[in-house]
């Protein structure tokens, strides 16, 4: 299979471009710098420049001939949401799978799948109850669920050419290599860690295992479309995720993080941590996706190097 990926060079992309390539694929990561992005994906992966994603279509080349397509690039959402942060958050996604869109519009023969990235943000903050893709966005002063609202929106216009597209809402990701966990363990590695914001927000974490797998099936499985919730089976509360990082690292976990202290380090961005939303993976599950990792406390091992 040749698949063509954006964002190929981050946290996410670099790990499912390691997997693509490991089961024989032929990969071209389109990006804004080949030339470092060389040193960051495995030798034999063709990297193509994508100069301006907000501004042009990607060359045709890397899409004309691919099977697949996966859509991950954009600029960082943990980072406190200035006028300017908030805008490039949005347009680096939105416009940036419009123009995507665009390129596949173009492209001939025309890749049979877009798998593009989402996130559970689109949830907004929805306290106990259990969601699953069927439910609503969160409300419209939520810049989250309104940004993935019209991320998604952008994506699915690839149906009307023809092409499959599944949306992978992604939850809160754990792995050794980065993500939220390298926020969160610093203090716990100081025994000063602790329930956020009292704690009984959900936490729709997933392995980076996980990530990878769901994305590989919905770009192998034809019958993977629309929104699919990409979060472990079991959810917990912050809470809960503190007790399991508390314990892998044999340190003790009860020393409360206030939420407007979060606030006031991180601004509206705190948001993501200090809510939640209990999402539930119900399609890749009815589908019959077998989880790598669906135990917490073995995620936590794996992420923290303690298995
Ligand atoms: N990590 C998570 O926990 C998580 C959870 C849910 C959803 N997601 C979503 O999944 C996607 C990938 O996440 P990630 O953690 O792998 O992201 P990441 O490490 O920040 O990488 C994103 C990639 O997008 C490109 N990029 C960054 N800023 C850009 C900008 N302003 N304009 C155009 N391209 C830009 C970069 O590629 P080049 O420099 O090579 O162009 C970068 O390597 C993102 O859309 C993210 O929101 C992530």
């Amino acid at each position: 299979m040749r698949v063509a990926v954006t964002g190929a060079t981050g946290f996410i992309g670099r790990a499912l471009v390691r997997e693509l390539a490991g089961r024989g694929d032929e990969v071209v990561a389109l990006t804004r710098d080949p030339e470092s992005a060389g040193s960051r994906l495995p030798a034999g992966v063709d990297a193509m420049r994508w100069a301006a994603p907000k501004a042009e279509a990607p060359p045709i080349e890397a899409l004309a001939g691919s099977d697949g397509v996966v859509n991950l690039l954009g600029e960082a959402i943990d980072q406190r949401w200035t006028d300017g942060a908030r805008r490039e958050i949005r347009d680096s996604r939105v416009l940036g799978t419009r123009n995507l869109l665009e390129g596949l519009r173009a492209a001939e023969p025309r890749p049979r799948v877009l798998v593009s990235q989402s996130a559970i943000g689109y949830y907004g903050a929805r306290g106990d109850e259990a969601v699953d893709e069927a439910a609503q966005p969160g409300p419209g002063d939520d810049f989250l669920a309104q940004l993935v609202v019209e991320w998604e929106a952008e994506a699915r216009r690839a149906e009307d050419l023809g092409v499959r597209v599944a949306l992978t809402r992604t939850g809160v990701v754990l792995s050794a290599d980065g993500g939220a966990l390298a926020r969160m363990l610093p203090p716990f590695k100081a025994g000063v860690g602790g329930p956020v914001a009292g704690g009984r927000q959900y936490v729709p974490w997933v392995d980076l295992d996980d990530v990878v797998g769901a994305l590989l099936f919905c770009l192998d499985d034809d019958r993977a479309g629309g929104p699919l919730n990409v979060t472990a089976p079991e959810p917990v509360t912050n809470k809960e995720l503190s007790k399991a990082l508390g314990r892998v690292l044999r340190r003790p976990a009860v020393m409360p993080v206030p939420a407007f202290a979060l606030r006031l380090l991180y601004g509206e961005m705190s948001s993501v941590v200090t809510t939640g939303a209990r999402a539930v993976p119900r399609r890749l599950q009815e589908l019959g996706y077998r989880f790598r990792r669906p135990d917490l406390e073995d995620s936590v091992r794996a992420a923290t190097g303690r298995n």
